[in-house]
């Protein structure tokens, strides 16, 4: 019987599976990340790490935990997880790819039409009664259909957005690791550019001021990738000088984003809690990949959904 820290509890009955295995389930059942203190002395006598993508597993983490076999992010992102110091103390990391493709790429195309009509400042002045007559001049937002899309990031979530802008007739520019469109291009040209790159060192502040310089002025960056691939104080000062027109946000760095954080203060934006794969089902089978992945790597089996440095 093997010991598996689960960090937070998960929508779905795949948890059950653990149990069912004969693993003995430590569950933090508390609505709020487990404190770092807690998280260490759980992890000393666990062999299975099933954890969030608020979960720091580093080289500290990894070397409190001798018994750790397998570590488990419910997240496609691995950001959170030291890849190389997992290598070295031998331990396998899973991650949960392809089963959030379609939900997040449903909340990047959300936020591109939320910000290209600006729903949420105009849904609020109906409540503010700011709604004096119909208006030929008012509320004026700008066309999706037939605009121009950059997608940067050539993985499952970017081609499957580039699958819904079709539906709208845009033009689609995409840039990925291995070529494409050059990304400075893509930004001159785009009306609306859409993140879609893991957070690595190289995609690290990749949207800085020179970055936004580049964009048009009414166009719109959406990012439900890592809040850290766009540099958030060059991008509190484009949206505040009108070199942009908007950025429509699911991720932000720092996360969570405090409600007297400066970026808040900025016009033309939409902020979401980091929600790209937050439905039900989606969450389901997260969770059931996960699972999945901690069953292997406990049997000592290769992990079904693997992350390799
Ligand atoms: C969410 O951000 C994920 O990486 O799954
Ligand atoms: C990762 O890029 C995914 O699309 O699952």
């Amino acid at each position: 019987m093997a010991r598996v820290l689960v960090t937070r509890t998960l929508p779905g009955d795949g948890l059950a599976r653990l149990a069912a295995a004969g693993h003995e389930v430590d569950l933090w059942q508390e609505d709020a990340p487990m404190p770092r203190a807690e998280l260490l002395a759980r992890v000393a006598t666990a062999d299975g790490l099933l954890c969030m993508l608020t979960d720091a597993v580093d080289d500290e983490l990894l070397s409190a935990a001798p018994r750790l076999k397998v570590v488990a992010n419910c997240a496609v992102g691995t950001d959170n997880i030291d890849l190389d110091a997992a290598d070295r103390h031998g331990v396998a990391v899973g991650n949960t790819p392809g089963v959030l493709t379609d939900a997040t790429a449903d909340l990047a195309f959300a936020l591109l039409l939320a910000a290209a009509r600006a729903l949420p400042a105009t849904a609020q002045a109906v409540r503010d009664g700011r709604w004096g007559s119909w208006s030929p001049t008012a509320f004026l937002g700008h066309d999706v259909t037939g605009a121009t899309l950059g997608i940067v990031g050539g993985g499952r979530i970017g081609q499957a957005v580039a699958r819904r802008a079709a539906g709208f007739d845009m033009t689609v520019l995409t840039n990925t690791s291995r070529g494409g469109t050059p990304l400075p291009e893509l930004l001159e040209r785009s009306d609306f550019v859409s993140l879609h790159v893991p957070l690595t060192d190289s995609t690290h502040h990749l949207i800085d001021a020179g970055a936004l310089a580049r964009m048009r002025p009414n166009a719109i960056l959406v990012n439900t990738a890592r809040g850290a691939v766009v540099d958030t104080a060059a991008l509190i000062d484009a949206l505040h000088a009108g070199t942009i027109g908007g950025a429509a946000l699911d991720v932000t760095d720092p996360e969570p984003l405090p409600p007297d954080h400066a970026l808040l203060a900025a016009p033309n934006l939409i902020v979401l809690p980091h929600v790209g794969s937050a439905t039900t089902a989606t969450r389901a089978r997260m969770t059931d990949l996960s699972v999945d992945n901690v069953l292997a790597g406990l049997a000592g089996e290769p992990l079904p959904h693997a992350v390799t440095s």
